[in-house]
């Protein structure tokens, strides 16, 4: 088993990464919580797949497991949600001694820990990801949140989970859209962080052989994760490189109203972009563009999604990490190396 331990000062846990360690999951969670009763939740399409396995392992080692199901999808991250969420908890009479356990992907993750964070001041608990996406991302870094008609993660905290428990094998029944759009996160964290990384995807690139070697890989995006979030807990600073592709990412999701492409396929497509700003601007070197582009290529990501300049600017300008006139955007030097450079909002580049 793969164990990373995540050192948040005073609320420290591990990552448990190992194929098929699902079914050991009630024993793991014994061991950081007094067993008790454990509020499953999950979502529809994950439940009929892995809900039993776990209730199953929850109750050999003595916990009273409960379900309770959202439907599937982005939705789901509402107050609406989170309501019914804190209507289920509390009519099964759920205590702070208890725990909640998120059982999905991001969603799931994302709104489950919002409601632990908050019903009764904050109830433990722990993450099972089961997307590509939310193992090597949402795991790491103790962001929970819904959504509000004003924005997408306004209403938020930051909680740490007692475990988080990562099973690959069940990346097994992602759709291909969704495996990628979680490797677009993997081939960020190599391009900003890690060449040796970046080059063991380059070999290992395409799905079947990444799921070779997916213990690896996870633990290894996990890691480099881990070190960015330890430095900048709360999001003050150092976080930002992990926003690479993001500001054109973002405007691409917007532009096609966050339909057309998943986050991942809009995160691919601004890499590209920063990547090509950079060349612009002489700071992007050796063939760090092409490298990008052909992983991302490899993965059935898109290298290039068509947006205009109007449409860009207009939405870098309302750009939540921008600074007054200034927004900073995340410029590649090489494979593994990034510089923040604060650029002129209307001075942005497109082709
Ligand atoms: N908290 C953080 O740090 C953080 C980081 C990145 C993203 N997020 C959030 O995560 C969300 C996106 O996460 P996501 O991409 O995992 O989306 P998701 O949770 O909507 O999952 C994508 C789809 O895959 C299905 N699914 C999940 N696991 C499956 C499995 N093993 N087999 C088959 N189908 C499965 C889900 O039902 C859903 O339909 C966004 O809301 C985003 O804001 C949070």
């Amino acid at each position: 088993m793969n164990i990373l331990k995540v050192n948040i000062p005073g609320r420290e846990y591990d990552i448990k990464i190992q194929k098929g360690i699902l079914d050991n999951a009630g024993v793991l969670i014994a061991e950081v919580s007094p067993v008790g009763k454990a509020a499953v939740v999950t979502d529809e399409n994950v439940a009929p797949l892995y809900a039993e396995k776990l209730l199953d392992s929850l109750k050999k080692s003595g916990f009273s497991p409960f379900l309770v199901t959202v439907p599937a999808g982005e939705s789901s991250k509402s107050l609406k949600y989170l309501e019914f969420l804190y209507a289920e908890l509390l009519s099964n009479k759920i205590t702070r001694s208890d725990i909640v356990i998120a059982l999905g992907g991001g969603v799931v993750g994302d709104l489950t820990g919002f409601c632990a964070s908050t019903l009764l001041r904050g109830i433990p608990f722990v993450q099972i990801p089961t997307t590509l996406l939310s193992q090597v991302d949402s795991s790491v870094g103790g962001k929970v949140a819904i959504n509000l008609p004003a924005g997408k993660n306004l209403a938020g905290a930051f909680y740490q989970p007692r475990l988080v428990i990562i099973d690959p094998n069940c990346l097994d029944t992602l759709s291909d859209k969704i495996f990628s759009d979680g490797m677009a996160e993997v081939i960020k964290y190599g391009a900003i962080l890690d060449e040796n990384f970046f080059a063991k995807l380059e070999n290992s690139a395409s799905r079947a052989k990444v799921m070779e070697i997916i213990e690896d890989v996870i633990y290894h995006s996990c890691d480099l994760k881990r070190q960015v979030v330890e430095d900048d807990e709360l999001d003050l600073g150092g976080r930002m490189i992990l926003n690479f592709g993001h500001t054109f990412g973002h405007a691409i999701e917007k532009k096609y109203n966050f339909e057309t492409y998943t986050h991942g396929e809009a995160v691919a497509a601004g890499m590209v972009m920063a990547a090509e700003y950079g060349e612009s601007l002489g700071i992007t070197k050796d063939n760090s563009k092409d490298r990008i582009r052909s992983l991302i290529s490899a993965f059935g990501l898109p290298e290039e999604i068509d947006i205009d300049e109007q449409t860009l600017s207009g939405s870098i300008a309302v750009d939540k990490k921008g600074k007054g006139d200034f927004v900073s955007l995340i410029l590649p030097e090489k494979i593994g190396k990034v510089i923040i450079k604060d650029i002129k909002k209307d001075h942005i580049w497109t082709k």
